[in-house]
């Protein structure tokens, strides 16, 4: 199959696409999706096909109008209209008991549905040109790093799509934020743009899923099924340095007879002896989000057998990149202090 870049003006073919069950990679501002009409089964089935991803694990309903989560959730609790007035559009995901229409292919067989209205004006359009919610992973092969542009998605997925919209770089880098509104307390199952403090501050007490910041144990129960995999490797091995810059710079330069590359913060490209991608700024957590993945794909071309990154902080967004970042490490993290 032949795999077409459409331009951001291109929507109704995309639209076309989805209509008829196919599959279209489109741009949001967390990263790109691979989507298909959510309320057809078949078509959410190529997405696990082209993906490689484990058919037990759910996707996210993306929606382009308020009304659609009541389309597709069976209830619509008083803390979900909360989070609903502050942060939709945008990157978080809101899991809710799920309705009838919504196929078992969608939710990997649970009674529950992920719910999301992205901030991206193609995708939006795109949702409201298929008429129809469309479901939508991340646009990458399973375990690789998320696709944050039309590349990415071409580099993973060329000649099994039939289309991406290339609609530049996505904003926030990291995919949405998840939170399930189905446990008796709300429950941040995956950390992101909206952070666990705003979250917070607007429906109260919101527990945090051990897999946040942690290896599951084998055969555990698991709130959110994408959490146990091993995820956003590059296919260099990384190793997760918990440390001050100076440490970290001291460490990685003595280690300079290994041939080792470095992930590092923006400020200290210049003060290694070694080949290094920066991953943003130390202390603007945003920075470190949107350069991520990109610098996950990156580290791959310097060719080396080890990576050494510094770890992040886990406050505000930070959490979300330190998440990322253990898993792209194989939770392997060494600390220096
Ligand atoms: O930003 C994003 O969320 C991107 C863009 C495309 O919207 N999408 C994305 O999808 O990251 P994906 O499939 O890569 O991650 C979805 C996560 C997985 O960890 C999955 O297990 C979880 O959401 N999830 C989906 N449905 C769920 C459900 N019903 N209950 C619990 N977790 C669920
Ligand atoms: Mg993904």
């Amino acid at each position: 199959m032949e795999t077409v870049i459409l331009k951001p003006d291109e929507i109704e073919k995309a639209a076309e696409l989805i209509r008829q069950g196919q599959l279209v990679a489109l741009p949001t501002e967390t990263v790109y999706g691979l989507g298909a009409d959510a309320l057809n089964g078949r078509a959410v089935a190529k997405i696990f096909k082209a993906k490689g991803r484990p058919m037990d694990n759910p996707l996210i309903v993306h929606i382009a109008k308020l009304a659609d989560v009541e389309k597709v959730a069976r209830a619509f609790p008083p803390k979900a209209k909360f989070l609903v007035e502050h942060f939709w559009p945008g990157p978080l995901t809101i899991v809710l008991p799920k309705a009838d229409i919504v196929p078992q292919e969608v939710s990997a067989g649970l009674d529950t549905v992920a719910v999301r209205y992205p901030a991206h004006p193609v995708a939006e359009s795109l949702i409201l040109a298929a008429g129809t919610p469309i479901a939508a992973p991340s646009a990458n092969l399973s375990g690789s790093p998320s696709p944050t542009q039309a590349l990415h998605v071409y580099k993973d997925l060329q000649g099994k799509i039939p289309a991406i919209i290339d609609g530049g770089r996505s904003q926030v880098g990291l995919e949405s934020t998840v939170i399930t509104l189905a446990t008796s307390v709300p429950k941040l199952l995956r950390p992101g743009g909206i952070t666990l403090e705003e979250l917070q501050a607007v429906i109260g007490e919101v527990q945090v899923d051990k897999g946040v910041l942690s290896r599951l144990d084998e055969g555990a129960r698991v709130e959110s099924p994408g959490m146990k995999y091993k995820h956003y490797a590059p296919k260099t091995k990384v190793v997760l340095l918990k440390a001050s810059r100076e440490q970290y710079i001291t460490y990685v330069n003595g280690k300079i007879n290994e041939n080792p590359g470095a992930l590092c913060y923006e400020e200290d490209l210049d003060k290694l002896h070694v080949p290094a991608v920066s991953m943003g700024k130390s202390t603007d957590y945003s920075s470190q989000a949107y350069q991520l993945f990109d610098a996950l794909r990156q580290v791959d071309k310097l060719d080396k057998k080890i990576i050494y990154a510094i770890c992040p902080k886990p406050k505000g967004v930070g959490l979300a990149v330190y998440n990322r970042l253990i898993r792209a490490a194989g939770f392997e993290v060494k600390e220096l202090a």
